[in-house]
């Protein structure tokens, strides 16, 4: 029989047949905001020194790019607070088998940022914006400034960083009533304006349960106040959201229902979180400890068979419908 970890298999495959290609790194559990749906107020971040390293994160991506993964996004916590984020773009844009660097971020550095990234080898980003409403995205994210976001994707449209994803989570009582008025953006803007289902996790999982808002709820709320959505021809392999269009818009809508439709079935996915653990699922607590083999001197072999063992065993998904819900971390620390 063949054995599917040899040291030449060129692709990851889980015991379910699913093709692993993409890789989620998160750059730092740290943000500069504090969502109520992403971390508890009085969330203490780690330090720098128990954070792998840039030299290290380029090894276990070039590990993870010699089993096939094609495509990176850089995650946190907020990727941009990371010290030396554009080098390590720009490292991992030389790294053989990579063709896709991506980011998901909140936007508020992007204005300095957006350009030397892309200079650097970024391809795309993902900004998140819960509201317009600058009293009320303070509310959400508990300290942020809505114009700074505002610069931020001013700043990312310049530099050319396309398709343009705004990503918001939906949370009752805080920017359900406004969801139509971002759908509105995309009238005017070839933007893709997605809307996340909230999932529970960690110390918030209560609050994230009480005030989640159905996909079909927040669809038929902009429906009702926008017009009918239709199927938009375009889809993007990566993407759980099946994408929509408005009636005469430039750009895309999307729903991303991870709890109440799961796309595990499809999922590619495999992370990296910043304390050097490869997290199989977002939403189970399955990881693989990467960063001490690394520190202990495990060679490029090593990682590899460790990295594809640990991958043919991801779990096939949430376990939310049994009320399992993953606790060992917040969202924060593993970036989405
Ligand atoms: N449910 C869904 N998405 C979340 N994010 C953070 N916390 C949650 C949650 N509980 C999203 C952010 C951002 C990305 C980092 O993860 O809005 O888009
Ligand atoms: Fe920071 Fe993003 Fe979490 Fe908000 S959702 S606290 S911006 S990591």
């Amino acid at each position: 029989m063949a054995d599917i970890f040899a040291d030449n298999a060129e692709a990851m495959y889980d015991s379910y047949g699913r093709h692993l290609h993409y890789l989620r790194v998160s750059l730092t559990d740290a943000c500069n905001l504090r969502c109520i749906y992403c971390m508890p107020e009085d969330i203490v971040f780690r330090s720098q020194a128990t954070l792998l390293q840039a030299d290290e994160i380029l090894t276990l991506v070039r590990v993870a790019a010699s089993l096939g993964v094609d495509k990176i996004r850089l995650t946190g916590g907020e990727p941009t607070v990371r010290r030396g984020v554009v080098d390590l773009v720009r490292g991992i844009r030389t790294v053989p088998g990579i063709r896709r660097i991506a980011m998901t971020t909140n936007g508020i550095r992007l204005a300095e940022l957006a350009g030397p990234l892309v200079a650097a080898g970024l391809d795309q980003v993902n900004i998140s914006i819960d509201s317009l409403d600058p009293t009320k995205f303070r509310r959400i994210t508990r300290r942020g400034d809505l114009t700074d976001v505002w610069r931020g994707i001013e700043a990312a449209e310049t530099a050319g960083l396309r398709p343009l994803k705004l990503n918001c989570v939906v949370t009752r009582g805080f920017n359900d009533l406004e969801v139509a008025d971002l759908a509105r953006l995309t009238l005017d803007h070839p933007w893709h304006v997605r809307f996340i289902e909230m999932m529970p996790l960690g110390k918030v999982a209560d609050f994230q349960q009480s005030q989640v808002v159905p996909s079909a709820e927040t669809r038929a709320r902009i429906e009702a106040e926008l017009g009918p959505l239709t199927l938009a021809p375009e889809h993007d392999g990566h993407d759980p959201a099946r994408p929509y269009r408005l009636a005469g818009a430039l750009g895309q809508l999307g729903f991303i229902s991870s709890v109440t439709e799961p796309f595990c079935e499809g999922c590619t996915r495999l992370r990296l979180t910043a304390d050097g653990k490869l997290r199989l699922c977002l939403l189970r607590d399955d990881e693989v400890d990467l960063l001490t083999p690394l520190r202990a001197g495990a060679d490029f072999a090593a990682l590899r068979r460790i990295v594809a063992e640990a991958a043919f065993r991801k779990p096939w998904g949430h376990r939310l419908e049994e009320h399992d819900i993953a606790m060992s971390r917040e969202m924060s620390q593993i970036g989405g």
